[in-house]
C-alpha cells in the first residue's frame, strides 16, 4: 500500500520496549531482529502479492527470492519459511503445485527449509513468504547505519514495474521481458555475503516504493541525506521507452511519487523517463548498500566475484533540506 498511509497507521500503534527486540517498525527496516543470545539473534519478514508473471513456477521462485531479500538485506542467513497462499476454488491445483515448486526449489537454492503454511480461499490468487533467519547481532546491517561520505553501490538495474506491466498489457513480449525476469529470480544472496565479509554501514533492498523510496528511508533512518546520480543508474532495456506510455506505468509509481515530493529533489535536467522509474515500484530488486568509500573497491569486487553486478549511483551526505537529491546526467 501506499507509503504515507502505513506510516500513519504503524505510527498509531503502541511502542515495545522490549530490549531483546533490536530492529521493530520505527525505522521502516527490511526485517524485524529479536535477539535470543549475545551472538544469536532471529530475523523475520513476510511478504505476498499477485502473480506479475504468466508462469506459476516463475512465479512461486519470484515471490520466494523476493521474501528472502528482506533477510539478506539485513546480512542475515535465511533458515526456514512458511507459505502464506491464497487460491481461487474455480483454478486448478496444478496451478498452485506450479507456485510451490517454483517456491520450493528457490528455497532449496538458498538453503532455506520450507516448513508449512496457511492458505484460504480468494478471488485471486495471491502467494508469498514468511521467512526466518539467523544473524550474529554484531554483524546484521540495518538501514540507519549510513554514514556521510559512504558511496551508494546498487546491485540490480531498475525497472521491473514497468516491464511487467508492459507485458500485462500486452505491449512487451515475454522475451522482451526476460532480463527483468531472470534478475527477479536472481537471490540477493552473494551481495549479502559480499557485504558482510566487507562490512559496510548500512542496506536495504529495493522494493514497492522503488529506488528512492527506499534510499529516503535509509536516508531519514540514518539522519543524513543523499545524492543519486541518475545518468549512473542502471534501466532494464526498454524501460526508459516503455514508460513514457500511461497504460504501462504501475499505479504506484504515482503514489511514491507524490510521498517523495517534499523529500526529493530532482534536477531540472533529469528526463521525465528517468524521473519516472527512478520511483518504479519493484519486485525482488537488487540490494542498496551503503559502504565507506574506501572499502568500496573491495565490495564491488566481491559482488563479481559472485556473479552479480555492482553499480556506484551516488554518496551519502550530511543532512540537506531535502533528504534526497537526484542530479542529471
Ligand atoms: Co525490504
Ligand atoms: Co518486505
Ligand atoms: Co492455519
Amino acid at each position: 500500500m501506499e507509503a504515507s498511509a502505513l506510516m500513519q497507521v504503524l505510527h498509531q500503534l503502541p511502542k515495545t520496549d522490549d530490549p531483546a527486540l533490536l530492529v521493530g517498525t520505527e525505522t521502516s527496516d527490511d526485517a524485524a531482529v529479536y535477539r535470543i543470545s549475545d551472538d544469536l539473534a532471529v530475523v523475520t519478514s513476510l511478504d505476498f502479492f499477485p502473480p506479475i508473471v504468466d508462469d506459476p513456477y516463475t512465479f512461486g521462485g519470484i515471490a520466494a527470492a523476493n521474501a528472502l531479500s528482506d533477510i539478506y538485506a539485513m546480512g542475515a542467513t535465511p533458515r526456514f519459511a512458511t507459505n502464506m497462499v491464497c487460491f481461487p476454488r474455480k483454478l486448478d491445483t496444478s496451478v498452485l503445485l506450479e507456485i510451490l515448486r517454483g517456491s520450493t526449489d528457490k528455497l532449496r537454492e538458498a538453503g532455506a527449509l520450507l516448513v508449512g503454511g496457511h492458505s484460504i480461499e480468494d478471488r485471486e490468487i495471491k502467494y508469498g513468504l514468511s521467512v526466518t533467519g539467523f544473524v550474529d547481532p554484531a554483524r546484521m546491517v540495518t538501514n540507519s547505519g549510513a554514514k556521510e561520505g559512504d558511496l551508494l553501490l546498487l546491485t540490480k538495474p531498475i525497472g521491473t514495474g514497468v516491464i511487467t506491466s508492459a507485458v500485462k498489457a500486452g505491449r512487451l513480449s515475454e522475451a522482451g521481458a526476460s532480463e527483468a525476469v531472470s534478475s527477479m529470480l536472481a537471490l540477493n544472496r552473494g551481495a549479502s555475503e559480499a557485504m558482510i565479509e566487507v562490512g559496510v554501514n548500512a542496506c536495504t533492498d529495493i522494493t514497492g516504493f522503488g529506488l528512492l523510496g527506499h534510499a529516503f528511508e535509509m536516508a531519514d533512518a540514518s539522519g543524513v541525506s543523499m545524492v543519486i546520480r541518475s545518468g549512473d543508474v542502471p534501466f532494464f532495456r526498454g524501460a526508459t521507452e516503455l514508460v513514457l506510455s500511461r497504460k504501462n506505468r504501475p499505479r504506484a509509481i504515482a503514489s511514491n511519487m507524490d510521498f517523495l515530493k517534499d523529500r526529493v529533489e530532482v534536477s531540472p535536467d533529469v528526463t521525465e523517463a528517468v524521473e519516472l522509474l527512478l520511483h518504479d515500484p519493484q519486485t525482488s530488486g537488487g540490494l542498496l548498500i551503503s559502504v565507506p568509500r574506501e572499502r568500496a573497491g573491495d565490495l564491488r569486487n566481491g559482488l563479481e566475484e559472485r556473479g552479480g553486478d555492482a553499480f556506484v549511483i551516488g554518496e551519502v551526505t550530511r543532512k540537506m533540506p531535502r533528504t534526497i537529491v537526484v542530479e542529471g546526467a
